[in-house]
């Protein structure tokens, strides 16, 4: 029987996701990780088809879902979320032929810079990237720290943190501190964390002005982060260590990318370890990553 490509539904996300959760498994086993992933209600994936239809595509062959492509664009900025093969499939050509139906979500909405995040033990996920034109930036490591342990080691200076509302003002705060920072308006992306109850959000003030904003989750987890000035990274990534540290979760756990040397070394100073090293890869550089912490990979 043939594969079929066809552009997802929101019916095949439960299932898709199920298949992304196994192929990370599959591949993280095989490096040492140890199964890495769990299965989540698909909710950025659920929000992406209302405006971003065309990203969103699946491999199919007799009914059962053997690959599965996501992305999303933002400006100029493409994003691949995901791309994932089942792992009885993978070699066969599926990843390249998704590959090139998402090409066309960015051709068509005129994006003329692409970028991901990836497994930087995957040479597979890499030569295929490179093969289609994007190249390796820099490292972006998953750090992690016991809560307790972060707890008797907090230190440093910190912004006041206040919340965030889903307002015209606080909307244009974050799309000027994204301006100067990614280069692009994630407008659409705020709107989404902002109505996501598992999320909070915070503005970072220093006196009167807003020099960044932070999100953390009630697991415990930082990001998306960014500062207007890179001098802000340091001192806004302490607070977010310490709002992720009130909510609870016995884990506090960040996406730090290598660019960022002030990030990096708050991390180790607050007993942090790395337990993911993962790569961004573009067609070309942007951004500024000394004043940016992604929320993971498929939400950079
Ligand atoms: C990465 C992944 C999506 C690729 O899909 P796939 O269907 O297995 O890949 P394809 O068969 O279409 O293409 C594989 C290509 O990778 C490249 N490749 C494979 N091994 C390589 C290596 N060691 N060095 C360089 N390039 C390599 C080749 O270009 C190859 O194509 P070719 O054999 O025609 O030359 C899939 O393997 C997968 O799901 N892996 C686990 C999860 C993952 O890492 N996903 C990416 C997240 S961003």
């Amino acid at each position: 029987m043939s594969i079929t490509y066809r552009p997802a539904r929101e019916a095949d996300l439960e299932r898709s996701d199920r298949l992304v959760v196994a192929s990370i498994n599959d591949l993280t086993r095989r490096h040492g990780f140890g199964p890495m992933a769990t299965s989540h209600p698909p909710a950025f994936q659920m929000f992406s088809p209302k405006d971003d239809a065309d990203g969103l595509w699946v491999a199919e062959e007799a009914d059962e879902i053997l690959g599965f492509a996501w992305s999303w664009v933002c400006c100029d900025l493409w994003f691949l979320a995901q791309l994932f093969v089942s792992p009885d499939h993978q070699g066969r050509g599926i990843g390249n032929e998704l590959l090139k139906r998402t090409f066309e979500h960015a051709k068509k909405s005129g994006a003329t810079n692409r970028a991901l995040i990836t497994f930087t033990f995957n040479t597979v996920s890499q030569g295929l990237y490179i093969r289609n034109g994007l190249s390796p930036r820099f490292p972006i490591y998953n750090f992690s720290v016991w809560r307790e342990l972060l707890m008797g080691r907090l230190q440093g200076p910190q912004f006041r943190p206040v919340s965030l509302e889903e307002t015209a003002a606080d909307l244009q705060k974050l799309a000027n501190i994204d301006a100067r920072v990614l280069g692009v308006s994630r407008e659409k992306h705020h709107r989404y964390l902002l109505n996501d109850r598992t999320t909070r959000g915070a503005a970072l003030y220093s006196g009167d002005e807003c020099v960044g904003y932070t999100y953390v989750s009630t697991g415990g987890h930082i990001g998306p982060l960014a500062v207007a000035r890179p001098d802000a990274l340091g001192s806004a990534f302490t607070t977010a260590l310490a709002l992720a540290a009130e909510i609870g979760s016995p884990r506090v756990t960040a996406f730090l990318p290598g660019a960022s040397e002030a990030a990096l070394r708050i991390a180790v100073e607050h007993g942090m370890r790395i337990t993911l090293p993962m790569l961004l890869m573009s067609t070309r550089d942007f951004g500024d990553w000394t004043g940016y912490l992604p929320r993971n990979p498929g939400f950079m």
